[in-house]
């Protein structure tokens, strides 16, 4: 699974996987074995299931480690179990909803025409992950927490690095330098106490009622600009693929920009940004898809692989907009992305502009030669070269 090829497609894998059965062992190991869950309802069941897991803290408390990941970064609300899960959640989900997030979309459809203005600026070509999937949200997030704007770089720095394969140290420097960064913010907005921001708002709501330790606070803020950015690029990029790859798609959304809310959950299905994996460990043991699941074993679930479970959606490999209903890009249960109403804003303000304003676009190298960036869980494409032209 750190092939390039698996990189590349991950997807002839993954199938295989699931043939054998829909929750396999893939590793064993003096910690107990590691399960792969790529069965769709299987999947499903897991995700929501109260004996699997997220605390990875106290998961790795009696392992040895040779890891300095920061605390912040590794203790989380995804890395909570309720009740603490619940009460860190809570703080946060209000500004997530639809409503407020709907209140976002002007600010959101300046920054994707802003980007596309540059772009068509620039001549008749582009990197179209570089110049757009990555710093649309980026640039929507920063301005959502309220981080200044010439510190958005570094911010997309670490978080990449957080995600690199086979990095170990520059993941654990990515996630103290991240870490003491929201640290300093925080406190530079406490002292300031004037901005009309999220990060200002949290941090009214720890000063006044106390129910977020400044801990939680800073791991709150890390995890919004963590778990926002390159998972909503790779929507787009790798949405943005699928769409150059189908003329016909392109065309009809052209042509019925009302059918772009249904062909973004088709994409999030078809090459779900998170596709490998999202960490559980069972806490009990406990019997999943026919595999007896010891307590200490983990349980990985592919989003990616059970959003192609032919049970739940024939014909899997295809682009059909209008059949994506229970696809598991964003999860499922109690830890369901918190941010999928911003993500699913994002992707489509972004794909109607980008079919708008370059009707003729079209990729400028053969889908086979795309770089696909190695990260073990994520999946997305570190360049994807266009070029357009003014016909369409
Ligand atoms: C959780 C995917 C965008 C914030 C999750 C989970 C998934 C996911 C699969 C659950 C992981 C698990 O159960 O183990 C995605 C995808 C996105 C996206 C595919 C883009 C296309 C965002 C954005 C934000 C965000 C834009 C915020 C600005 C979060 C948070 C959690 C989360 C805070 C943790 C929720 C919890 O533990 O209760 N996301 N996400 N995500 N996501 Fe997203």
């Amino acid at each position: 699974m750190e092939s390039p090829e698996f990189f590349r497609d991950p997807y002839p894998l993954l199938a295989a996987l699931r043939e054998r059965g829909p929750v396999q062992q893939v590793r064993s190991g003096p910690h107990g074995a590691t399960w792969l869950v790529t069965g769709w309802a299987e999947a499903r069941t897991a995700l929501a299931e109260p004996r699997l897991s997220k605390d990875t803290t106290r998961y790795f408390a009696d392992k040895p480690s040779k890891r300095n990941l920061a605390p912040a970064v590794s203790a989380t609300m995804l890395a909570t179990d309720p009740p603490d899960h619940t009460r860190l959640r809570r703080l946060a989900v209000k500004a997530f909803t639809p409503a407020a997030v709907a209140r976002l979309e002007p600010r959101v459809a300046e920054i994707a025409d802003g980007l596309l203005d540059r772009m068509a600026d620039g001549g008749d070509s582009a990197d179209l992950v570089e110049d757009f999937a990555v710093p649309l949200p980026i640039e929507v997030i920063g301005d959502l927490l309220g981080v200044p704007r010439e510190d958005r770089p570094a911010l997309r720095r670490w978080s990449n690095d957080l995600f690199a394969a086979g990095a170990p140290d520059s993941i654990d420097a990515a996630s103290h330098a991240i870490s003491d960064y929201m640290t300093e913010l925080i406190a530079k907005k406490r002292a300031e106490g004037t901005g009309a921001d999220l990060l200002t708002e949290l941090i009214a709501a720890r000063d006044e009622g106390d129910r977020l330790s400044e801990f939680e606070l800073v791991s709150l803020a890390v995890l919004l600009v963590v778990a926002g950015h390159e998972t909503t690029t790779n929507l787009i990029g790798n949405g943005a693929l699928a769409l150059l790859r189908d003329d016909a798609l392109r065309t009809r959304l052209r042509q019925d920009p009302a059918l772009i809310p249904d062909a973004v959950e088709e994409l999030l299905r078809y090459d779900s940004p998170i596709t490998t994996a999202t960490f559980r460990y069972a806490a009990e043991p406990l019997t999943l898809g026919g595999a007896e699941i010891a307590a200490g074993d983990v349980v990985l679930v592919s989003p990616g692989a059970a959003n192609r479970d032919p049970a739940r959606f024939p014909d899997p490999d295809t682009v059909t907009p209008g059949r994506s209903a229970g696809h598991l890009s964003f999860g499922h249960g109690p830890h369901h992305c918190l941010g999928a109403p911003l993500a699913r804003l994002e992707a489509r303000i972004a794909f109607r502009a980008l079919l708008t304003r370059f009707p003729g676009l079209r990729l400028a190298v053969p889908p086979g030669e795309l770089p696909w960036r190695h990260t073990r869980l994520m999946r997305g494409l570190s360049h994807l070269p266009v070029t357009w032209s003014a016909q369409v």
